[in-house]
């Protein structure tokens, strides 16, 4: 199944200074908790580094889409709703909102390994081996240029493929489906690796990765 990130909650209105909470469908947005405890990934990925780009960068999208999207259409809408329909800033923020949340999700205490399963099937059916699907991956995460995500999809015809997008790119707004993703903007490894993208990129491969969470979305 496609990962969904849940919707946030309704805002709460008080009865008598409000209008009641099903003529309010004003949605605020809140910063997802990690999906892990924030020292749990060391020494790969540091705490240091979760408390800047999930305290940090990640909460400031979420304040950021809370305050650009007031007296808009986008306060009644879901998060993917948001992304799929604005522009500029709103998009930037909102998009910026769903890769992070998806990229925690990317990542695990004790990752990194390989997939199995129908995953791993269509890796090697694209590639033909998980070392080559490596290899291109990290070429592909190294080679985009500037701030970036870099994905592994699935395409509408079933198949698997790497793709790079800039900014707050996001396959929400393209016919594929995200599996997983490597943060490639420099707030994502700096503290941790400075300049060295491509040992980051490996180390999230080998040492981090999320198969498991990979392998429901393909499915
Ligand atoms: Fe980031």
């Amino acid at each position: 199944m496609p990962w969904r990130l849940l919707p946030t909650m309704p805002s709460i209105c008080h009865p008598l200074m409000n209008p009641p909470p099903e003529l309010d469908t004003a949605m605020e947005h809140t910063l997802p908790a990690l999906p892990f405890a924030i020292d749990a990934l060391a020494p790969h990925y540091s705490k240091e580094t979760l408390e800047f780009h999930h305290g940090k960068h990640h909460n400031a999208y979420v304040v950021n889409l809370n305050n650009l999207q007031k007296g808009t259409d986008f306060e009644s809408m879901t998060l993917e709703e948001i992304v799929r329909k604005s522009s500029g800033g709103i998009y930037n923020n909102s998009a910026q909102i769903w890769n992070h949340t998806f990229f925690w999700n990317c990542m695990k205490p004790a990752g990194g390994g390989e997939p199995s399963g129908a995953l791993a099937a269509a890796i090697n059916s694209k590639w033909g081996s998980y070392t080559a699907f490596k290899e291109a991956f990290v070429k592909s995460a190294v080679g985009n240029f500037g701030s970036g995500w870099t994905w592994l999809v699935k395409k509408p015809d079933g198949t698997v493929d790497i793709v790079n997008m800039g900014a707050a790119g996001t396959p929400l707004t393209t016919s594929d489906t995200a599996l997983l993703t490597v943060d490639v903007w420099e707030h994502a490894y700096y503290i941790d690796y400075r300049n060295m993208r491509p040992k980051f990129v490996e180390t999230f491969l080998d040492k981090l990765a999320n198969w498991s969470f990979a392998e429901k979305n393909f499915s």
